[in-house]
């Protein structure tokens, strides 16, 4: 199984298909396919990368570290993440083994494009008023190569799917700030991009 059954109507058909998916490499080191989650109909839907080491275990998005970062950066723009559909572009964990350790390796474009029906069928399930796209794998699976979030993050952009999006940061990119002050700017930064998506939703 490499393509979403053309006949599935519900986010649970997809996933349950999804759970077989062999369309690159991935599966073969991935615990489990991590499909999104959430209601059809979402007037939201978030896009990250690919799922985490919490993720693969749990077999959930965003559940993680970068998952806590976004819960509270949600909550501060006023989104109840309990309607929002939450997804990533690429739907098995990549990484490298060091020691005991499992350390996040970026997805390469290859696996990001036999990712893409997925998400397609996804948002035609779900069919979100908007979408936000979470970091530069989500942006540029869904916007092309050649979009850059630090250029456009906050801004209510047209999709070729026909429904608006707003890119902005990825989570786990608040984590890695250096400092105090780089992290509240960061943060604030994010919950502004997520308030306007807010606002379209
Ligand atoms: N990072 C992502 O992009 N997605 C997850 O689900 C977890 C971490």
């Amino acid at each position: 199984m490499a393509q979403p059954p053309a006949k599935a109507k519900t986010v649970g058909e997809l996933s349950a298909a999804a759970a077989a998916c062999q369309g690159c490499d991935l599966w073969q080191e991935a615990t489990q396919t991590v499909f999104g989650e959430g209601k059809e109909g979402a007037p939201m839907m978030l896009v990250g990368e690919q799922p985490g080491d919490q993720e693969d275990l749990q077999g959930r998005p965003f559940v993680g570290p970068a998952g806590r970062v976004l819960e509270q950066a949600l909550d501060e723009a006023g989104i109840d993440r309990r309607r929002v559909y939450v997804t990533n572009a690429v739907k098995h964990f990549r990484f490298t083994r060091r020691g005991k350790r499992r350390l996040h390796e970026k997805p390469n474009a290859a696996q990001v494009r036999a990712c893409r029906p997925w998400l397609e069928a996804e948002i035609e399930v779900v069919k979100p008023g908007l979408i936000v796209l979470l970091g530069a794998t989500a942006a540029q699976s869904v916007m092309g190569p050649a979009f850059r979030v630090s250029k456009q993050h906050g801004e209510v952009l047209e999709s070729p799917f026909g429904i608006p999006v707003v890119a902005t940061v990825h989570p786990s990119s608040i984590l890695r700030s250096v400092d105090d002050k780089s992290r509240d700017a960061a943060m604030s930064s994010f919950i502004a991009d997520l308030m306007v998506a807010a606002k379209q939703a």
